[in-house]
């Protein structure tokens, strides 16, 4: 058995945690590999909208496995407050629930750094979640990082007080003003809270799942295009969101992977700062927004809208080696008559290019488009992919035919019935 992996190819909020949830019963583990609470992923079944931010999204799914694995970086204040909110829905949480020891813990300092990193960079900032990803993934790689395991361990305050005081003479640095001790408070009490959980070592422990021939699915937070290689740096996040974080992010090796399924919109969007070459500031974007409810998970923040961005697809579709794409939100789009899809991006020379350049956060590109005639009428009673649209198959093939990859399941809504499969058996 192979772990496969299920990721955004955009910007994040793809719909990765509706299609976790809905695949979830083919799988008996399901395993985040990457980022923290910075991920708002959203769950709707039973008339019931559920954000997850650091829980797994097969946790609603019984007798499935959720793995929180050493690649992400876990604040155990939200994690409580997480459990606390599921807890009214019967699930065997400290059963299912293993969480690697080898996670990096988030901090309250954490957070105040990626504040006061933010404020100090002004009109320039990322626009972060405010969540102190950014710092305690820096920690992590500086060396200096405290893990899960920690928490458990003799010397954990002490530990912690040495990585405090060095984060309070950055702050000092940064002016930054705060109060830490109710949130130390918090903080210490979630901290005992978390020891109560299946705490694990958990590479063993995944490779063992493995040799029992356990099928696992990896989901992936964040999105391809907000990876810290790949994205548009240095307005990405601080994690490897691609495939192979699904391998760092574990400790699978990679010919233990099998299929890698791609999740995008059938439009973009982005939150935060940074390049987004198809972004629509008219009435078209504003409308997206609204129908689409492209809100943050997790800030509440509004979403930056715009067309399709095929050349972006297609970089992410290369260095994940995506082997099928599931397509979101096409009900977003019953309404036009017609869409754009950007094929090219045109410099500021005139040039024409299909890929996104090194530069581009620092030159204007302008979108190439094609397009395509909308559908242009409700997708609520269709059930089945033969009786879609003429239009819509359209464009999916026509995206089909530029990427050449299969677009194997459409999503037409937030429920977990609004999910369109073209052949169950290629899905999984
Ligand atoms: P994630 O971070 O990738 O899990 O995505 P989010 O949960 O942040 O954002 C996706 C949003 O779109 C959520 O509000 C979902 O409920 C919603 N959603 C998912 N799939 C569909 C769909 O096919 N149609 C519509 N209209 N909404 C969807
Ligand atoms: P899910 O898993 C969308 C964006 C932030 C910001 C940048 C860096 O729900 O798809 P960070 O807090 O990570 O340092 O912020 O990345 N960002 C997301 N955008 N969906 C997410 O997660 C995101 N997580 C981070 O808006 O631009
Ligand atoms: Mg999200």
């Amino acid at each position: 058995m192979s772990v496969d992996v299920l990721l955004g190819l955009q910007w994040g909020d793809e719909g990765k945690g509706k299609i976790v949830d809905y695949l979830a019963p083919k799988y008996q583990m399901v395993a985040r590999f990457q980022g923290g609470p910075n991920a708002g992923h959203t769950l709707e079944f039973d008339q019931i909208k559920h954000v997850l931010h650091q829980i797994p999204s097969g946790i609603f799914r019984a007798d499935i496995l959720n793995l929180i694995g050493n690649g992400v970086v876990l604040d155990p204040v939200i994690f409580r407050k997480e459990i606390d909110n599921l807890e009214r829905f019967n699930l065997n949480i400290r059963e299912n629930l293993f969480v690697a020891k080898k996670a990096q813990l988030i901090l309250p300092t954490h957070r105040l750094l990626d504040a006061a990193y933010e404020q100090a960079k002004g009109e320039a900032k990322i626009g972060s979640t405010l969540k102190g990803i950014g710092p305690a993934y820096q920690d992590k790689i500086g060396r200096h990082g405290l893990r899960v395991g920690d928490i458990v361990q003799d010397n954990f305050m002490e530990k912690y007080r040495d990585l405090v005081e060095e984060h309070k003479e950055k702050l000092a640095y940064l002016n930054y003003s705060y109060q830490l001790e109710e949130v130390e408070k918090t903080f210490f009490e979630a901290v005992n809270f978390l020891k109560g959980f299946q705490l694990v070592e958990s590479e063993h422990f995944i490779n063992q799942k493995i040799k029992e021939k356990l099928s696992i699915l990896a989901e992936g937070a964040q999105g391809s295009l907000l990876d810290v290689d790949f994205g548009s740096y240095p307005f990405v996040t601080s994690s490897t969101t691609i495939a192979s974080g699904a391998c760092t992010g574990l400790g699978v090796a990679p010919n233990k992977i099998g299929e890698v399924f791609g999740i995008f919109k059938a439009y973009c969007t982005r939150v935060g700062s940074g390049p987004f070459p198809t972004e629509l500031h008219d009435e078209a974007g504003e409308y997206l927004r609204k129908q689409g409810h492209e809100f943050g998970a997790t800030t509440g923040r509004p979403r930056r809208c715009g067309w399709l961005d095929l050349p972006a697809l297609k970089y992410a579709v290369m260095i994940n080696g995506a082997t099928q794409l599931f397509m979101m939100k096409a009900d977003v789009l019953n309404d036009f008559e017609s869409i754009n899809i950007c094929t090219h991006y045109q410099l500021p020379d005139g040039s024409k290019i299909d890929y996104m350049p090194y530069d581009i956060c620092d030159i204007d590109i302008t979108p190439v488009y094609e397009t395509l005639q909308g559908w242009n009428q409700p997708l609520d009673d269709i059930h089945n992919f033969d009786a879609l649209p003429e239009a819509l198959v359209s464009y999916i093939k026509y995206i089909e035919d530029f990427i050449r990859v299969p677009i194997n399941l459409v999503s037409v809504g937030p429920d977990r019935k609004q999910t369109i499969i073209k052949d169950m058996a290629v899905v999984a």
